[in-house]
C-alpha cells in the first residue's frame, strides 16, 4: 500500500513545455507539499527510484530534488533508512500557508490608512507599453535613437575607475548630470538655476512621490487639470491628498473654477507647455494669473514639462519655471520623452529655499540612481548629442502629427483630431453619443491601440474623445493605423 507522501509525491505534474528546468519544477512540487502539511512529519519518503519512475523523470533529477530540500532542513536522510519528512516541520504547521488557498483571501486589514485612501481614489493604470504601435501615447520614436553614440557613451564610462562606476552614488544626483541639466535649461528653456537645485529621480513619477512626501499633509487640496496625467494624480493621492479636479479651457488650467472649487490650495499640478492629455499650450496670460493666484493662497505649483522640448508651433511660450520671480514652481523633468522610458531618469528642480529639504529627503530616503544611466546622459548631453537629438525629433514629430492630422481631416464629423503645436499625442474629440469604451475595444481588435478621454478625468468633463499618440511610429505606420480606425463602424466616414 502506498505511504500518504508516495501517493501525494508522485501526483507532481511535471510540464515539459515550461521554460522552468525539470528538476527544478520537481524541487518546487515537493517542496510544496511539504510545506502545505500534505505528509507527516517523520513519514518515510518512498525510494528515489520509485518516485522517478511514478512522476516520470530521471532517478538522478529525484536526487537532486531530494539533497536540495534536506540540505534546506526539510528532508532528514537517515543513513540506512532512507529519506523522511523532517520533524522540525511539526512546530511550524500552523505558521505555514496552504500552499495554493482555494480563492485568494483579501489581507486587506494589513494595509494602512493611506493605502486603502490610496486605493479608493487611484486612477487605473495598466501598464506602460514597451512597444512602438499606432496611437500609443506614451513612447517617444525608439526608432530614430542614436544607438551607436549611446552604446559609444556606454563603453566608455564602464572603462572609468573601479569606485566611480561601481560605488554608491550621491543620493542627490551625479554632480556632472545636475551640472549639464542646469547648463541645459538656462540654454534651452530660458530657465536660471544652478546645480544645486536639481535633484536626480528616477523618472517624473519618483519626482511625484517626492514631493507629495515633501508637500502636503493628508487632505490638502491639490489643485489638478480634469483632464489630467493620471500618474501624477496616482502619487498625490497616494500622499493622501485631496484632489480638486479643475477644469481646462482653451488657454489651460481655468483659474476660476479652481478658485471657485478651493480658494485655499496648497499645491497646484499643471502641464502648461501641452496639456496632457488634451495638447493645448497655456497662454502666457494663464501662466502669470496662475502664478499670482499661487502667490495669493501660499500654494506652490509643480509645472510638469514631460515634452516641452518638442514644441514645433510659431508662438512657444517661456516654461512657467522661467517666469516665476518668486520662487513658487517646482519644476519636472523627465527623459523618457526627450530619450527613452525605460532609463528611469527625471529631475526635480528644486525651488529656492526647499533646496535642502530635498537635498535632506533624498539623502535619508533614496538611494540614487544608477550612476551609469547618470553619466552616460551627462556625456550625451555635454557632447551636443542631446540637443542634436531635440532637433531631430522635434522635425520627426511635427511630420508624424501632419500624417495624423491629414489622414483624419476627412473623418473631422465623426473624430474631430485637433492639431497641437508640441509633443506627440493629441485628443480627436467624438460626438457626445460616441462610446469611447466601444471605440477603444474595436480598436484593440484591429491591432491599433488608443486611449479614451476619461480615464485622464477625475470628474466628469463632459466631453468625449480618444488621446492619440503619434510620436512612436512612422507616418505610414500612421496612415495605416487611420485607415484601420476609419474600418470601425463608429468612426466611419
Ligand atoms: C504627463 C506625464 N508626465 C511625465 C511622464 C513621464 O514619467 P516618467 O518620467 O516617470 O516616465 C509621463 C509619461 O507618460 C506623462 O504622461
Amino acid at each position: 500500500m502506498k505511504t500518504n507522501a508516495g501517493a501525494l509525491l508522485s501526483s507532481i505534474r511535471i510540464d515539459r513545455n515550461a521554460r522552468r528546468k525539470i528538476s527544478v519544477q520537481l524541487y518546487m512540487g515537493l517542496k510544496e507539499i511539504l510545506l502545505s502539511g500534505g505528509v507527516n512529519p517523520g513519514e518515510r519518503l518512498p525510494a528515489t527510484r520509485t518516485l522517478a519512475k511514478e512522476i516520470g523523470v530521471s532517478r538522478t533529477t529525484v536526487i537532486d530534488a531530494v539533497d536540495r530540500l534536506t540540505a534546506e532542513g526539510l528532508l532528514e536522510a537517515r543513513v540506512g533508512a532512507g529519506t523522511f519528512v523532517s520533524e522540525a516541520l511539526a512546530g511550524q504547521r500552523a505558521a505555514v500557508a496552504p500552499a495554493r488557498p482555494a480563492a485568494s483571501k483579501p489581507a486587506d486589514h494589513h494595509l494602512s490608512r493611506a493605502a486603502r485612501h490610496a486605493q479608493r481614489f487611484l486612477a487605473p493604470r495598466s501598464w506602460l507599453p514597451h512597444k512602438s504601435q499606432a496611437f500609443i501615447t506614451a513612447l517617444p520614436a525608439l526608432d530614430l535613437f542614436p544607438m551607436a553614440h549611446w552604446a559609444r557613451l556606454s563603453a566608455r564610462h564602464w572603462r572609468a575607475g573601479r569606485e566611480d562606476v561601481m560605488g554608491y552614488g550621491h543620493p542627490s544626483g551625479y554632480q556632472p548630470l545636475r551640472e549639464a541639466i542646469s547648463t541645459h535649461l538656462n540654454a534651452a528653456r530660458g530657465i536660471k538655476c544652478d546645480p544645486q537645485q536639481i535633484f536626480i529621480v528616477s523618472g517624473a513619477q519618483q519626482a511625484f512621490f517626492l514631493i507629495a512626501t515633501l508637500l502636503l499633509n493628508p487632505g490638502d487640496h491639490v489643485w489638478f487639470e480634469n483632464p489630467g496625467a493620471i500618474g501624477a494624480r496616482n502619487a498625490f493621492v497616494a500622499g493622501g491628498a485631496d484632489i480638486v479636479p479643475v477644469e481646462v479651457d482653451d488657454e489651460g488650467l481655468s483659474l476660476a473654477d479652481g478658485l471657485r472649487k478651493a480658494p485655499h490650495f496648497r499645491l497646484a499640478f499643471v502641464t502648461p507647455s501641452h496639456q496632457q492629455p488634451l495638447g493645448q499650450v497655456m497662454s502666457l496670460s494663464r501662466r502669470l494669473a496662475l502664478l499670482g493666484a499661487a502667490e495669493d493662497a501660499d500654494a506652490l505649483i509643480v509645472e510638469d514639462d514631460y515634452d516641452g522640448e518638442f514644441y514645433y508651433g510659431d508662438q512657444p511660450q517661456p516654461p512657467l519655471k522661467s517666469i516665476d520671480t518668486q520662487e513658487r514652481v517646482i519644476y519636472v523633468g523627465t527623459f523618457s520623452k526627450s530619450l527613452f522610458p525605460s532609463l528611469r531618469l527625471g529631475f526635480v528642480l528644486a525651488p529656492r529655499g526647499l533646496e535642502s529639504a530635498f537635498a535632506e529627503i533624498s539623502a535619508a530616503w533614496l538611494s540614487g540612481v544608477p550612476t551609469a544611466t547618470q553619466a552616460i546622459v551627462a556625456d550625451f548631453m555635454n557632447e551636443g548629442l542631446f540637443s542634436t537629438h531635440i532637433r531631430v525629433m522635434r522635425q520627426a514629430y511635427k511630420a508624424r502629427h501632419d500624417a495624423l492630422i491629414e489622414a483624419t481631416a476627412d473623418l473631422s464629423e465623426r473624430i474631430d483630431v485637433h492639431p497641437t503645436s508640441s509633443g506627440f499625442h493629441t485628443v480627436g474629440l467624438l460626438p457626445d453619443d460616441a462610446d469611447e469604451d466601444g471605440i477603444v475595444a474595436g480598436a484593440r481588435q484591429q491591432g491599433i491601440v488608443v486611449a479614451a478621454l476619461s480615464r485622464y478625468s477625475a470628474a466628469p468633463i463632459g466631453r468625449k474623445g480618444l488621446v492619440l499618440g503619434f510620436g512612436g511610429v512612422t507616418p505610414e505606420e500612421i496612415r495605416r493605423g487611420v485607415h484601420k480606425l476609419r474600418s470601425l463602424p463608429e468612426l466611419a466616414p
